[in-house]
């Protein structure tokens, strides 16, 4: 029996960024910031929006900076205390203070799927949200990316992925699904495709980096050979819950922007300055 309430957010977030060189040679990628923020921490805002409380972090070695900025600095903090900068702190004590964090890495950087696999060990038998930290999502009235998706959970109690209509050319940057719609912006999955070709791209729908994952995709994961690119992918794992009728695909409302380029970063920091002045 599947437990009832989803409480952990997987953050894989162990790969090289190789997009951001030279500035990801010591930073992790999810630590830009966007304006004041690090990538991460928009997720774990996400992620406390909808319920959650438990963070469980993918990393990788030369990334001990997440683990720091989701911790107390004390020296920092008796630093400003009582001055006009503390409110800078107020989000990040926040989440320290009412978040439980965790943290394990992986070893060899072999994909997404394997990161998600490497985080078996903190998430353990139970149903789980997946946040990629370099697709920054945004709401101006409507509910977080993930809330919506828990909300969905709650209904049809199987993995969920969140997809988006992109311009056909862009195929091979994505996991592209196909399948029946079953709701207003709901399908329920039959095929999908790790970064195809155009010409052989199932639709136009591409998985983001919003997940929800039954637990019983880590024995999928452990049998999953190595697909595009030489890496584990989630998508072919999900193809095998897919075909069991157990993957509904979501067409979120919002906006998405792929941090993990650098121009959908520098569109993110333009949009989230403009909606701060
Ligand atoms: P990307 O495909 O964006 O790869 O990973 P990357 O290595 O981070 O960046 P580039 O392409 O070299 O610039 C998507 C997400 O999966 C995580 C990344 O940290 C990112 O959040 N990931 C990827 C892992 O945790 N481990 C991996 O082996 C691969």
């Amino acid at each position: 029996m599947l437990k009832q309430k989803i409480t952990k957010c997987l953050f894989p977030a162990a790969g090289y960024g190789t997009r951001f060189l030279p500035a990801t040679k010591a930073i992790p990628k999810e630590m830009l910031p966007v304006l004041t923020k690090p990538l991460l921490q928009y997720g774990v805002e996400e992620a406390i929006s909808a319920g959650l409380d438990t963070m469980a972090i993918v990393t990788g070695r030369g990334k001990r900076a997440i683990e720091d900025h989701f911790d107390r600095s004390y020296e920092l903090e008796h630093q400003i205390d009582g001055t006009s900068k503390e409110n800078l702190m107020s989000e990040i004590r926040g989440i320290v203070n009412n978040c439980k964090f965790s943290y394990t890495r992986q070893v060899e950087m072999k994909g997404l799927g394997h990161a998600i696999l490497t985080g078996e060990t903190l998430i353990g038998d139970e149903p789980f949200a997946v946040i990629l930290a370099d697709d920054l999502c945004d709401n101006d009235s409507d509910e977080a990316v993930l809330t919506q998706m828990i909300k969905l959970y709650d209904k049809y109690r199987c993995s969920i992925v969140a997809v988006e209509e992109i311009p056909r050319e862009d195929s091979s940057k994505y996991g592209v699904i196909a399948g029946d719609v079953i709701e207003d912006r709901i399908l329920r999955v039959a095929d999908m495709v790790e970064k195809p070709d155009p010409k052989d791209a199932p639709s136009n729908l591409a998985i983001i980096g919003r997940y929800i994952l039954t637990p019983d995709i880590f024995e999928i994961l452990k049998d999953t050979k190595a697909g595009k690119g030489g890496e584990i992918q989630i998508t072919d794992a999900l193809l095998t819950q897919a075909k069991a009728g157990n993957v509904i695909a979501y067409k979120f409302k919002g906006k998405r922007f792929d941090c993990g380029s650098v121009d959908g970063f520098v569109e993110a920091t333009n949009y989230f300055y403009s909606k701060e002045k």
